[in-house]
């Protein structure tokens, strides 16, 4: 069975149908990546999933467990962490802080349980073991809100992490990085691998291919085709689509908004 899986998910905003009949499965460990056009539905689908928006159909279950019609916190607690692109970070706390209060609110009872000042160092290693892990370690002290974009995005990742979920929802985790942060990022993703299934929106293709397991195309809210790296690369509609030169995919992309309609 696999950890995550999607049932002919449907979502319409208005007459427009966003989420088309979608099934797609991540398998224990997995890196997945989810890749398509502009106003594919990616996001849309992020947000079905972490509970954020409701589906109109169908079903969304984890490691067994049906989280369809779950608040988010829920569905955090059952093991889904989602990277809210910073604004879960608080900008005035210190990245020590900031990481306290995210493992205390999800491991807050085995903290508590401690006596205050054994409870209160247990929470500080946690806090620097996970910085440690992220490569923050050089920045626990400094005030959030005045890091780069990209040390930001990281410590938003982290505080993914302290709720030690099954399944890791990253929604352009490298937008508005420059080469170096990206690089960074990429890196901190790679050393996730095994450690949890991640579900991974991304237009750097760079990123996507060295990082994916395997990939899922969105197009017009269908799930064109799922394959490994290879299988997806060398997809011609794929490549029409994404990986073609700008003037081919605009043409091709039509036909297949016809084919896939
Ligand atoms: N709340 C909403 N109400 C109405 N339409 C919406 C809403 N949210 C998204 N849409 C529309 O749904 C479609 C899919 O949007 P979505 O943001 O999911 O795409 P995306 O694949 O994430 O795009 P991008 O690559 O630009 O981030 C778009 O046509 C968008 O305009
Ligand atoms: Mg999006």
């Amino acid at each position: 069975m696999s950890l995550f899986a999607l049932h002919g998910l449907v979502k319409r905003f208005g007459g427009l149908l966003v989420t088309d009949h979608v099934d797609l499965e991540v398998e224990r460990g997995e890196i997945h990546a989810l890749i398509g056009p502009n106003g594919a539905g990616k996001t849309t689908l992020v947000n079905l999933i972490s509970g954020t928006l409701a589906p109109d159909q169908g079903r969304v279950v984890l490691d067994g467990v049906e989280l369809t019609g779950l608040p988010a916190h829920r569905r955090v607690a059952a093991g889904l962490s989602r990277c809210f692109q910073i604004t879960s970070i608080f900008p005035k706390a210190t990245v020590r802080d900031n990481l306290k209060l995210a493992m205390q609110a999800h491991a807050g009872h085995s903290f508590h349980l401690l006596a205050a000042r054994a409870g209160e160092s247990a929470l500080d290693r946690a806090a620097e073991a996970m910085a440690v892990r992220c490569g923050l370690e050089a920045v626990l002290e400094q005030v959030a809100g005045t890091l780069p974009h990209g040390v930001q995005r990281t410590l938003d990742v982290a505080l993914a992490l302290a709720a030690q979920p099954k399944l890791l929802l990253l929604d352009e985790p490298m937008a508005g990085m420059g080469p170096h942060e990206s690089a960074r990022m990429l890196a901190l993703i790679q050393s996730l691998r095994g450690d949890m299934a991640i579900l991974l929106i991304e237009h750097d293709m760079d990123a996507v291919f060295a990082l994916a397991d395997r990939i899922s195309v969105l197009v017009y809210g269908k799930v064109l085709i799922s394959g490994d790296a290879d299988t997806i690369r060398n997809d011609p509609q794929v490549q029409a689509v994404y990986l073609g030169d700008e003037a081919a995919s605009a043409a091709t992309f039509a036909a297949l908004a016809q084919e896939v309609a």
